[in-house]
C-alpha cells in the first residue's frame, strides 16, 4: 500500500457533484435561522446602526419592511431586542406594556401569525447603569431582587403575545423563577430558551451600542461566564435544563463550538447558538474588503454551527443566507 491511496479511495466519494450533495452531513436550510430585531419606539423610524452594517433600528410600524421579506425567504422565528422610552435604576420600563418589545410582540403575533415571536429577557437596556441586574448600594448585581423584575419582564412579553422568552441576563435561579411566573400568570404554554452559556466576551460590543446596553462602570464578569472555563459552563446549562429551561443557547457561537459540541452530548434538550454581532461584524468587514467571498465565508460559518450541534442559530445574516440557501 503507498501512502497517498487511502486519500485517493477517499476521493471517489467526492468526485461527483452529486454524489457530493447526497452525502453532505450537515443541512442548513432557512428554517434554522432566527433574526434578531431591534425595535424602538417612535414612528417611522427605519435606522442603520452605526456599529452593526446592514442592520436597523426599526419603529414597530416599519417592522413589516424586514419580517415579510424573511418570511418569504423561508425565516419562521424572530427575537427582539426594544429600546425603551425611559430607563431608571430597576429597569422598570422592562415589563411595561407599551414598550417597544411589547408592542412589537402584539403586532407580529396579530400582523404575522405564521411568525414565530421569541424576546429577549434582560434588564441591561431598561437600567440606567447598563447592567443585567439590579445593583445594590455597593454597586455590585443583585441577583435575587433582579429575579424579581426579569419575572414581570417574562410574563409581561408572554402577556403581549411572545411565544418564547430568552433570558440573557445570566442571574441565578433566572430559569425557575421565569417558569414559576408563566406558570402563575396563566403562560405555562410560553416556551423558555435560556441563555445558558454566555461567556463574558468582547463580541458583544457593536450589539451594546446598538442597543444602548454598555455598562456605565464596571464589567459583566461576575454573572457571564468565565470563557476558558469549559465544565462551568456545561453545568450553568445543565442547571438551567433542571430549571426548566425547553432551549438552550450557547453564545457566543464560533468561539464556543467546542462548548456547543461537548453540551450536545450531554442533554437531550434541543440547542441554538447565537452568533454574536463581533462575529457578525468581523464576518461582514472582511467581507468588505473583498477578503472573503461572502456566500462561501457565510455558508461556511453557519454550517459550523449546524456541525457543532446547534438546532438553531441566532444570525444578523438570517435574511441575507437564507435567500442565498
Ligand atoms: C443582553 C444581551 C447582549 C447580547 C444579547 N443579549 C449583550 C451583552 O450581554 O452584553 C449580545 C448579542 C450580540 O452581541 O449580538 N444582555
Amino acid at each position: 500500500m503507498t501512502a497517498g491511496f487511502p486519500a485517493l479511495r477517499m476521493r471517489r466519494l467526492r468526485s461527483h457533484p452529486a454524489l457530493r450533495d447526497m452525502l453532505a452531513e450537515t443541512i442548513l436550510e432557512p428554517r434554522h435561522l432566527v433574526l434578531p430585531l431591534f425595535v424602538v419606539p417612535g414612528e417611522g423610524v427605519e435606522e442603520p446602526i452605526p456599529s452593526m452594517e446592514n442592520v436597523n433600528h426599526w419603529s414597530v410600524d416599519r417592522l413589516s419592511r424586514i419580517v415579510q421579506p424573511a418570511l418569504d425567504a423561508g425565516v419562521k422565528a424572530f427575537i427582539l431586542f426594544g429600546l425603551p422610552t425611559y430607563k431608571d435604576a430597576l429597569g422598570t420600563s422592562a415589563a411595561e406594556a407599551d414598550q417597544p418589545t411589547q408592542r412589537a410582540c402584539s403586532f407580529l403575533r396579530e400582523r404575522f401569525p405564521q411568525a414565530y415571536c421569541i424576546t429577549d429577557v434582560c434588564l441591561c437596556q431598561y437600567t440606567d447603569h447598563g447592567h443585567c441586574g439590579h445593583l445594590t448600594p455597593e454597586g455590585e448585581v443583585d441577583n435575587d431582587s433582579s429575579l424579581e423584575q426579569l419575572a414581570r419582564a417574562a410574563v409581561s412579553h408572554a402577556r403581549a403575545g411572545a411565544h418564547m422568552v430568552a433570558p440573557s441576563d445570566m442571574m441565578d435561579g433566572r430559569v425557575g423563577r421565569i417558569r414559576a411566573a408563566l406558570d402563575e400568570a396563566g403562560f405555562s404554554e410560553t416556551a423558555i430558551m435560556s441563555y445558558a452559556a454566555k461567556m463574558s466576551s468582547a463580541f458583544y460590543g457593536p450589539f451594546r451600542d446598538a442597543a444602548e446596553s454598555a455598562p456605565r462602570s464596571g464589567d459583566r464578569k461576575s454573572y457571564q461566564m468565565p470563557p476558558g472555563n469549559t465544565r462551568e459552563a456545561l453545568r450553568e446549562a445543565l442547571l438551567d435544563e433542571d430549571e426548566g429551561a425547553d432551549l438552550l443557547m450557547v453564545k457566543p457561537a464560533l468561539t464556543c463550538l467546542d462548548i456547543l459540541a461537548r453540551l450536545r452530548e450531554k442533554t437531550l434538550l434541543p440547542l441554538a447558538c447565537y452568533l454574536v454581532s463581533g462575529e457578525y461584524m468581523m464576518l461582514r468587514s472582511a467581507i468588505a474588503r473583498g477578503l472573503l467571498d461572502e456566500g462561501t465565508a457565510l455558508l461556511e460559518a453557519h454550517r459550523a454551527c449546524r456541525r457543532a450541534g446547534a438546532d438553531l442559530i441566532i444570525t444578523y445574516e438570517a435574511l441575507n443566507l437564507a435567500r442565498r440557501l
